[in-house]
């Protein structure tokens, strides 16, 4: 059995070894110095103590007090050490200030994302609020709700990519008009910016997955003259005053009339350029008034509202605002290619 002084050491030191171990600010170092070598601390109490101790033990007493306080040291000295390296404090001498500094690339935002963002903001301006909408939807509300007959061709399964469950992936984002309808009362404002999924081989003007931003407005009394001044000024604000529309006569299901909508050429004004095939317009989306069987399918009653919808293909409209060629561009994410936007 040894001495109850060496044990109390032996004790100590290993208390402090563990704690200046887990030590990472130098107040916790300094406290531990304090618990053992300050004025009230283990070895000052104990150097007391020897007095006390037999004369056959004083030796290895005396030794391991020695040893203890030395050991205690250099437990203290390599704590600090360690902190000092992982601050990164170093001295003057090591500092390399010839080095070429570390240039951080700073991060932007993808083409797709600055249209929506645009988009969102132009439509927020003149009224619209952001709805949102799932990416997996029903068959109810991707297609029956939006008065989508039940053999019409965007429902085949080589189209569209459904689950077990006979969900989908929705195929457009028409379905977000369901689900605000469904959720509010009218009168409704909105534009609905997400990603949409179809089953189509992927070319230059084609990719399985893509982006839409929907757009609905129910009130008493709207017009297609309603529809067609919004839609002229978004095209004036994200592509410049000069920008004249046109609407063509089209079918779409949930709307009657149906109309596609074409953007004066931006890169030609118009007058005929090989982007828009000479004819100076350039195919933008769909739109049309709400179909009333649309409004009955929701509880909303159609001989007192109406309204209109559109939708437009984000990629389409980014396309054309960056001239580019191919919509796999904006999905391969070649940093070489996107860090030109
Ligand atoms: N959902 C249609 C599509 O994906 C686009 C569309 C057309 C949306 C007319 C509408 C609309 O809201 O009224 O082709």
């Amino acid at each position: 059995m040894s001495n109850p002084i060496i044990q109390k050491i032996d004790s100590a030191l290993s208390d402090a070894g563990a704690k200046l171990l887990n030590a990472v600010t130098e107040a916790e170092i300094e406290e531990v110095r304090i618990e053992i070598l300050g004025r009230n601390g283990l070895f000052p109490a104990l150097s007391k103590e020897m007095g006390a101790v037999q004369p056959e033990d004083r030796k290895a007493v005396g030794q391991a007090f020695n040893t203890g306080r030395t050991r205690f040291q250099e437990l203290l000295d390599g704590a600090k050490q360690r902190l000092a390296a992982g601050s990164g404090a170093k001295s003057c001498d090591e500092l390399d200030l010839t080095l070429p500094g570390r240039l951080r690339k700073l991060g932007h935002k993808h083409p797709v994302t600055k249209v929506i963002d645009d988009s969102v903001a132009i439509f927020r301006r003149m009224g619209f609020i952001v709805a949102d909408g799932p990416e997996i939807e029903t068959v109810y509300h991707n297609f029956d709700a939006l008065n989508t007959p039940a053999d019409h061709p965007s429902r085949d399964p080589g189209d569209t990519f459904y689950f077990k469950d006979g969900r989908l992936l929705r195929t457009q984002t028409s379905p977000v008009q369901i689900r605000v309808m469904e959720s509010q009362e009218p009168p409704v404002r909105i534009v609905a910016p997400g990603r949409c999924f179809r089953r189509d081989t992927p070319d230059a003007t084609h990719s399985m997955n893509f982006h839409q931003i929907e757009g609905l407005y129910i009130d008493r009394d709207v017009s297609l003259a309603d529809l067609k001044s919004i839609l002229q000024a978004y095209a004036r604000e994200l592509f410049g005053p000069n920008v004249s529309i046109r609407l063509r006569p089209h079918f779409f299901p949930f709307t009657e009339p149906s109309v596609e909508y074409d953007f004066s050429c931006i890169m030609c004004g118009g007058k005929g350029c090989n982007v828009c095939k000479q004819s100076g317009w350039l195919e933008i989306a769909g739109a049309g008034m709400v179909d009333p069987n649309v409004l009955k399918a929701v509880g909303y009653d159609p001989e007192i509202w109406s309204g209109f919808a559109f939708g437009m293909g984000i990629e389409r409209i980014a396309m054309i605002r960056y001239r580019i060629n191919d919509i796999r561009l904006l999905y391969e994410n070649d940093t070489r290619f996107l860090e030109q936007f």
